[in-house]
């Protein structure tokens, strides 16, 4: 019998049925949904310059050997799919808007190279830690995924510093005139200034089964993970365009933050999670 603290989010049979909704011929002010279909051919059918953020979180292919020569041509066959997919996004990103694209260290630097080949300036590329996944008998533990952070142009883009400080504890609180320098006490007595967030992010996990945002998509990101970048990233009323949605989680925290979001992926049933999550949010407002 499944743990009372499982709270997993799961399809019940009749939802594993229900209709899932495609990809509307004209997007509005008002549009926003997850949406089935396949990203290549949902980013020639989208409106040019709309998104004010995208954030893909594209398969990694981990499956493949690509060390192995008899597997070449797969790993060329992906090479030119990122390289499409890549080469689509400048046409439906505003002028000043940004872009995040989730990878591990294997695809990195196909990222890296994709993203100059599109004509991106890239800005960063954060490391985080994810702390989960198997440790390996003869290698190091794979325990990081980066994320690439580019913009269309580098002298116009948004920037949330303030939204998305984070507090660090102050190991030797300063004081000037008798009043606290850049800190404050915190109820337990501590001292705790916010600081300048950095490109590696240590302080959020994988979703696991007891968190109420978990749901039984494999490789489902964290809902706070997200929230920095939408928080530093857009403004409330902006578009965001969720790319390889899976269980929905950019197009959840775009909801629940004022944004506007469009959510593409391929496979009905995590759309259905991703609407379900939705669903889930509508309740609790
Ligand atoms: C790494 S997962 C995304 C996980 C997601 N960020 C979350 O938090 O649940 C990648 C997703 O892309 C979807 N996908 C793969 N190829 C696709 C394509 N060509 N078009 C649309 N979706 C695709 C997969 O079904 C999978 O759910």
């Amino acid at each position: 019998m499944a743990s009372p603290l499982n709270k997993t989010i799961r399809l019940s049979s009749k939802e594993k049925v229900s209709e899932v909704d495609t990809l509307p011929k004209k997007i509005t002010r008002m549009t926003s949904g997850i949406f089935q279909g396949e990203i290549i051919q949902a980013l020639n059918d989208l409106q040019k310059n709309y998104f004010n953020l995208i954030i893909a979180d594209p398969p990694y292919n981990t499956g493949r050997d690509f060390g192995n020569d008899s597997d070449k041509q797969t790993e060329n066959e992906y090479r030119e799919w990122v390289k499409r997919w890549v080469g689509l996004l400048p046409r439906v990103l505003t002028s000043d808007g940004s872009l995040y694209i989730c990878c591990d260290w294997r695809q990195s630097s196909l990222y890296e190279e994709a993203l100059h080949n599109a004509g991106f300036s890239i800005l960063n590329r954060i490391t985080w830690k994810r702390d989960k996944g198997r440790g390996a008998a003869k290698n190091w533990k794979q325990n990081m995924e980066d994320i690439w952070y580019a913009v269309r142009d580098k002298k116009k883009y948004t920037f949330n510093l303030e939204e998305v400080k984070i507090p660090k504890k102050v190991i030797a609180p300063y004081k000037e005139n008798g009043k606290p320098k850049d800190w404050y006490l915190k109820s337990d007595g501590t001292a705790e200034r916010m600081t300048h967030p950095s490109n590696i992010w240590t302080d959020m996990t994988v979703p696991f089964w007891s968190m109420p945002e978990n749901t039984e998509h494999p490789t489902q990101k964290p809902e706070a993970l997200i929230e920095r970048i939408i928080r530093a990233s857009s403004n409330p009323g902006d578009k965001i365009l969720d790319l390889f949605s899976g269980s929905g989680t950019t197009s959840v925290v775009s909801k629940r933050l004022c944004r506007k979001f469009i959510g593409i992926e391929m496979n009905p049933d995590y759309v259905r999670l991703g609407v379900k999550r939705l669903q889930i949010l509508d309740k609790k407002k």
